[in-house]
């Protein structure tokens, strides 16, 4: 067998996808999850995609001794990529103690372990949301991390902060923070996708969800943004390419090819699309006509945010594949398999 990785929160959007691409590269996958915010019938998905069950424990990385009762168990985990998080930006502003409980204690816990091994490897999920309205486009690595608009993207900042002062003494810790753009996009075989667990915060959920029929109408929140067409601008990256990344990263950990103890990488397409032109796009692969209305703005968006890639492509020799039509059809096609099991097709 390959390689045991412990994959945290490894039952949600990016975790999930990053599972079954670690099971297709010959890793051998256990999954930490407390289900708060994804189901068990993910661990089918992914089985469904793979014919390989992941070990599963239903574990909630706030209890601390749980987190060290799960070192004892699994003693030779290899590696750990850490998804577990709480990521909805408004529900971060409304209850902040959860969100730095649940996103800091968490992350402390794990490196507790990590730093007594004698060689821990570890991959941080973090996003380009520490930019905040980075001043220059595309952006960087090296931009400035500016003060956060949230609790959550405040969690992303100082999580970043407590793995960098651990790498500098412990160099026995070896650690990557990947920064997401915007994920979208499912598995091509619609098994597995994003569940957002009531109404979707995200656009891409919520214009799959309009479509469908499951919304009325798409709120486009504002159109008066200094854009070409007034709408802000994303780098919206198929989930598939990120979850390679995390293979990718993971491999360059565990070969010890990297310069530095800790490295940072931004995980996008480098291109910038806006709402108006992903709505455009969707009904063009959905070959559907999209309900929608332009509303005020959302208090904390920034106007435009799109990914400098050379880092990643030169160093992780990866670059992304799929462009934002291929993402927003695979979008499409988990919603229209949503429906069929609601309905009780499947
Ligand atoms: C994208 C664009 C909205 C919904 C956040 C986090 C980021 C990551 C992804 C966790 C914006 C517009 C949206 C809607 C709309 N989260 N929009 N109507 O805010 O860029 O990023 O989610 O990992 O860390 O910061 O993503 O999809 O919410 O919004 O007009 O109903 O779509 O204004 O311009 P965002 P989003």
């Amino acid at each position: 067998m390959g390689k045991k990785i412990l994959v945290t929160g490894g039952l949600g959007f990016i975790g999930s996808h990053t599972v079954v691409a670690l099971q297709e590269r010959g890793f051998e996958v256990v999954i930490i999850d407390n289900l708060s915010n994804s189901s068990l019938d993910v661990l089918g998905g992914i089985t469904k995609i793979t014919k390989i069950s992941p070990e599963f424990e239903n574990i909630d990385l706030r209890d601390k001794a749980a987190v060290s009762d799960f070192f004892e168990k699994y003693p030779n985990i290899e590696g750990v990529i850490h998804f577990a998080a709480s990521k909805a930006v408004g529900e971060s502003v409304e209850n902040p103690l959860l969100y730095y409980e649940n996103n800091l204690n968490t992350l402390i816990y794990l490196l507790q372990q990590l730093q007594e091994r004698e060689d821990s490897k570890f991959i941080f999920s973090s996003s380009c949301t520490v930019y905040g309205q980075a001043d220059e486009l595309p952006i960087t690595e090296s931009a400035p991390v500016k003060k956060a608009e949230s609790p959550y993207g405040n969690t992303k900042q100082i999580g970043e902060e407590i793995i960098a002062d651990t790498c500098k003494v412990k160099k026995n810790l070896h650690a990557i923070s990947l920064r997401y753009f915007n994920p979208i996009g499912a598995h091509p075989s619609a098994n597995i996708g994003e569940l957002p667990i009531g109404t979707p915060q995200n656009l891409v959920p919520f214009i799959t969800q309009t479509a469908i029929g499951k919304r009325e109408k798409l709120s486009v929140f504002g159109n008066d943004y200094p854009t070409p067409d007034g709408t802000c601008i994303r780098d919206y990256i198929h989930v598939m390419d990120l979850a390679r990344a995390h293979v990718v990263a993971l491999e360059r950990l565990l070969e010890g090819e990297q310069t530095s103890n800790y490295e940072v990488f931004n995980l996008g397409t480098g291109k910038g699309n806006s709402v108006l032109e992903a709505i455009k796009a969707f009904e063009k692969v959905s070959e559907t006509k999209l309900s929608y209305t332009i509303t005020n703005r959302r208090e904390g968006d920034i106007t435009a945010a799109y990914a400098d890639t050379r880092k990643a492509n030169e160093v992780l020799k990866w670059e992304a594949e799929y462009n934002i039509e291929d993402a927003l059809e695979s979008a499409w096609k988990w919603q229209l398999h949503l429906k069929e099991k609601e309905e009780g097709i499947q």
